[in-house]
């Protein structure tokens, strides 16, 4: 079969070496990395059997153009960038990868606490993680990690998640809330977690931010989308103590930066971003597509 992996932002070598090791000489590895344009991708697909991606945009564009394509595969765990019912619609799988790169994304989350704390390492004093209230927004891969790191600087976690039963929580220490405004409300900082999905979309609102305590942090490691940017600008305007952390750019990055060091956004997506993370992503996304087509296997399956 002919595998494609396109990525816009390359695997590192060592994850790219291990995926041809896997697809050996049963399968073709096609390599298509750094591309510019979305009708770069669609020419590249046109042959396909299989799509590895990460957040690469797999539009009904894309789709349409790969009359072989059979599965998608999203070496990574949001799937916001697959139009999964232009996949449906021609019968195609689309899986994700789900566990495997949530530890680098944990980590970049602890890094960005520390760095708006620390005043984005500018002058002024800053303050510490240890003793401080941590509230995460949604208990999954990522926020379970966050909340085991997060106890090892000292803070005192709690998280809202509705599909999450309170023993598991209270198993890791992590004591229950019962609603989002709670949460952004009762924490020193919040750690959002969430998916980008119809539901989620622009729900961090300003009914949410206006409940922040002065000096809170909100640390965004998840997607742009799920915070109404007009509405944290307000917030951040009326409470000039409130600081903003992301890995993921707001679309008003410009009109953040007047709050100096109460704002940092990485250049680009670094969640994902160690040598860890893109082989456990890269491998798991190779295995589970030569596992589909020798066993039919569709255990991460996410469209229908
Ligand atoms: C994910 O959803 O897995 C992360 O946001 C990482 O995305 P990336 O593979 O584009 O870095």
């Amino acid at each position: 079969m002919k595998i494609l992996l396109a990525t816009q932002k390359p695997f590192s070598p060592v994850a790219v070496n291990q995926l041809k090791e896997i697809a050996g000489a049963e399968h073709e590895l096609i390599i298509f990395e750094k591309y510019k344009e979305q009708s770069d991708l669609e020419k590249a697909v046109e042959q396909a059997d299989a799509l590895i991606v990460r957040s690469d945009k797999v539009t009904a564009n894309v789709v349409n153009a790969a009359s072989n394509l059979k599965i998608v595969v999203r070496a990574g765990a949001g799937y916001d960038n697959v139009d999964l019912q232009a996949c449906s619609d021609r019968n195609i799988v689309v899986m994700n990868t789900p566990g495997q790169n949530s530890n680098a994304v944990a980590e970049l989350s602890l890094a960005l606490m520390l760095y708006l704390a620390r005043n984005t390492f500018s002058s002024g004093t800053g303050s510490e993680l240890r003793g401080k209230k941590l509230g995460i927004h949604a208990y999954g891969n990522v926020g379970r990690l966050v909340a085991a790191l997060a106890g090892g600087f000292g803070m005192k976690v709690s998280a809202f998640d509705p599909f999450i039963s309170d023993d598991v929580l209270e198993k890791d220490g992590v004591t229950p809330v019962k609603s989002v405004s709670e949460l952004y409300s009762g924490n020193d900082i919040v750690s959002i977690n969430i998916p980008a999905i119809p539901s989620t979309v622009k729900s961090i609102n300003k009914d949410i931010l206006d409940g922040l305590k002065e000096h809170a942090m909100l640390i965004n490691t998840a997607r742009k989308e799920v915070i109404n940017e007009m509405d944290l600008l307000d917030a951040m305007r009326k409470h000039p103590s409130i600081k903003y952390g992301t890995d993921v750019m707001p679309d008003c990055h410009e009109k953040m930066k007047e709050f100096g060091s109460r704002y940092f956004s990485t250049p680009k997506k670094m969640g994902a971003e160690t040598e860890e993370a893109n082989i456990n992503a890269a491998v798991a996304a190779m295995n589970q597509i030569v596992d589909y087509f020798k066993t039919g296997n569709e255990k991460y399956r996410v469209n229908s």
